[in-house]
């Protein structure tokens, strides 16, 4: 070794090695970024300036499609985008819809050509906030290539899903992903349409919009209806349900705005609690250990009994542990807010085994609604949390 040295270095003592060249990333390909679409229209001039702060309700929703905003907006949408399948006035409305409400989370189920898409995004981009997560099973050729070649400033507030509805809603509650807006357009027959729509709002915020395209057709028009049945809390935003006639069932103009294909159905702007038992599903809990209830009512008078289910589960090695507590908590509210705590007779606890990879909890509460004689449902400022609240999410 030392004469391999002497002869590479010389007789003296040899400096260290020169440190090796860093090694040269090769170049990297370029990356071809498609021509924007020439059908698509530029983002400027905006357009439906005059929606910017207004309200949405019923009323100021049939005003704003009565004045010259939506003459405004007809003109813009009746031929555009051509990718879209639905009529000019209905695009018109998602376009305001969007505007006046400004979800920060938007969702599609049908894309086909992304023609709701744009209208949906080119709302979002005017409000200057939120996003949309649009899905199609049969669209993982076609769809990416189309928004490819959108301009930057609308593909940037759009992701594209190639699941169908069942999974794509899965894939957002995984997420934990809240929305604010559902744009419902996919298989129109009555079951899925319903499914559609149950899932979009269990998804939803407090205060969500969830329109059904095509509500001339039975599917989506009859699911909106079975939907508000169940959902009393719920309104929509026209009154196409409300003055459903069953001597006509297939009497055509089935729409909550004149002119349009939508039924906008409208969430509380609370968490209602009803009669039939329902469940937000599981939420991650920091530790398996939940030992009572916290519940913040609004402002209201009503009073009855609050049945409920808490359900503590602990993933890790072996099989899932679940621990389930089922009481009745007596309610009387006289129009003030109030915080309710509420103790478990016995709290539920699990130790996590000490060599368990990874172990997860979950928290799951199911409730329900008995309200006394003519007393409305409850209204929850919020889900109810597990006491102590060490709660993950
Ligand atoms: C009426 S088109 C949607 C039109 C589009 N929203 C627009 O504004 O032009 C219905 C789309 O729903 C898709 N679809 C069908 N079944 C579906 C499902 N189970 N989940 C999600 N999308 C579905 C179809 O592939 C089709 O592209």
């Amino acid at each position: 070794m030392r004469r391999l040295l002497q002869s590479l270095f010389g007789t003296s003592t040899p400096a260290a090695p020169p440190a090796p060249a860093p090694v040269e990333p090769p170049p990297a390909e370029p990356v071809e970024t498609p021509p924007v679409d020439p059908n698509i229209r530029p983002l400027e001039p905006r357009i439906g300036n005059a929606l910017e702060g207004l309200p949405l309700t019923p009323e100021s929703l049939t005003e704003v499609m009565r004045s010259p905003v939506a003459d405004e907006l007809d003109a813009y949408f009746s031929d555009y985008p051509p990718t879209s399948l639905m009529g000019g006035r209905s695009r018109a409305l998602l376009f305001a819809l969007v505007r006046m409400q400004r979800p920060a989370v938007a969702a599609e189920v049908g894309t086909l050509n992304g023609g709701g898409a744009e209208v949906i995004t080119r709302a979002l981009w005017e409000n200057g906030d939120g996003f949309l997560h649009t899905t199609d099973p049969f669209g993982a050729e076609r769809c990416p290539e189309i928004f490819a070649r959108w301009p930057g400033e609308l593909r940037r507030l759009v992701e594209f899903h190639p699941l169908n509805s069942m999974d794509f809603f899965l894939k957002l509650h995984h997420r934990r992903v809240a929305l604010d807006f559902v744009l419902v357009d996919g298989d129109h027959d009555y079951e899925l349409a319903l499914f559609d729509l149950q899932m979009a709002a269990r998804l939803l915020r407090p205060g969500g919009i969830v329109v059904m395209n095509d509500s001339v057709q039975t599917g989506p028009f009859q699911a909106a209806k079975t939907f508000l049945a169940a959902n009393p809390a719920w309104r929509e935003l026209g009154t196409a349900i409300a003055s459903y006639d069953e001597n006509t069932p297939f009497a055509g103009g089935r729409a909550s705005q004149h002119g349009t294909g939508f039924a906008v159905l409208q969430a509380p702007s609370h968490w209602s609690i009803g009669a039939i038992p329902r469940s937000w599903g599981q939420a991650p809990i920091a530790a398996p250990l939940v030992e009572g209830l916290s519940l913040e009512a609004l402002p209201q008078v009503t009073s009855g009994h609050l049945h409920y289910q808490a359900i503590l589960r602990l993933f890790g090695d072996g099989p899932p542990q679940e621990a389930k507590r089922v009481g009745v908590i007596p309610v009387s509210l006289d129009g003030s807010a109030r915080t309710l705590a509420h103790e478990l007779a016995q709290p539920m606890k699990f130790q996590a085994s000490a060599n368990a990879i990874d172990p997860r909890s979950t928290f799951e509460i199911e409730l329900c609604w008995q309200a006394d004689p003519d007393a409305p449902p409850l209204a929850l400022a919020s889900l109810p949390l597990p006491l102590p609240s060490r709660a993950g999410s």
